[in-house]
């Protein structure tokens, strides 16, 4: 059977923590200059159906770290913007690449493309979920602070892609995790329950970080909701991570951001730019955290 990565829960929560380790362990090697090629030869394809500068330089930079090739696939110069389906550019694709990495907007594409590839597929983010960010910020987390089990993080925005792979950490990790959405944004209601007692649903976002030993946001309109931005700007205006939240947070509290950000929109500038904020380390991380999942998935 080949193994995908389409969302967290395709992980056991062990391998989740195997791959921080070895992410950590990565880090380590590139940071002294040490080169060790594992995927020699190997190559990945990428498709890309929204913009991207972390996933598509990170992805690239990995696999030639690790002997590799990777391949940027844009649907406006391939077939599958002039209508090739999904399933047939999967079946011809995982014929000549070792691995795909596909971007898209609708969660069922990427599993469709995964159940006609013969290699194994990973989500570089779609509308639901967005896994390999949550594996570059528990790295980071673990990193700062030593393990997040028992820990309580706070999602303050959006119940977006990103909210929804916080949730399935909670899961996969055991820390609890408070969300902080305006009425009509809430996380998925199936991915909420599944998680149980873990996650908490607060409409007062500073209620929710109260005591927080991490707080996280995300953009208002997520790629694709462009045209909601006015309307999500009001719905959203209480929900800017200011100073006045972090300081409602445990002491060492962190600030985490997936990026890009809006400086004045969902979060403060004296709060991104502040020293408790990792967002620096936790995009960094994006490069070891995939490095590990590359390394899993392919040998
Ligand atoms: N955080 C993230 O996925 O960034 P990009 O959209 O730049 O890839
Ligand atoms: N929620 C954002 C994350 C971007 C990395 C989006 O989907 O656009």
């Amino acid at each position: 059977m080949t193994r995908h990565f389409l969302t967290l829960l395709d992980l056991t929560p062990d391998e989740f923590r195997g791959l921080i380790s070895r992410a950590r362990e990565l880090k380590q090697l590139q940071h002294q200059g040490t080169i060790i090629e594992p995927l020699k030869h190997k190559v990945l394809g990428m498709i890309f159906e929204k913009s991207s500068t972390r996933t598509r330089v990170s992805f690239e930079a990995g696999m030639t770290q690790l002997g590799g090739a990777a391949m940027f696939l844009s649907p406006n110069d391939t077939q599958l913007g002039r209508g090739e389906p999904i399933e047939d550019t999967a079946r011809v694709l995982s014929r000549m690449v070792d691995c795909v990495m596909i971007r898209t907007f609708e969660h069922d594409k990427i599993e469709r493309f995964a159940e006609y590839s013969r290699v194994p597929v990973i989500n570089g983010l779609t509308d639901w979920v967005h896994p390999c960010q949550l594996l570059a910020d528990m790295q980071t987390y673990f990193e700062h602070r030593g393990d997040i089990q028992g820990r309580t993080v706070t999602w303050v925005g959006d119940g977006n892609n990103m909210c929804h792979s916080y949730i399935n950490a909670a899961r996969q990790l055991d820390f609890h995790l408070n969300i902080a959405c305006p009425e009509g944004y809430d996380p998925d209601a199936e991915i909420l329950s599944a998680a149980g007692e873990r996650c908490t649903l607060f409409r007062d976002p500073l209620e929710a970080v109260a005591g927080a030993d991490l707080v996280v946001t995300d953009v208002w309109a997520s790629m694709g909701q462009e045209e909601e931005q006015k309307q999500r700007e009001k719905a959203f205006a209480n929900y800017q991570v200011t100073t006045e939240f972090m300081a409602r947070a445990d002491e060492r509290a962190l600030f985490m951001h997936c990026l890009p950000a809006h400086r004045g929109e969902e979060v403060a500038a004296d709060v991104i730019d502040a020293p408790d904020s990792v967002v620096w380390d936790e995009a960094e991380n994006r490069l070891h955290a995939q490095k590990a999942l590359l390394e899993f998935l392919l040998t």
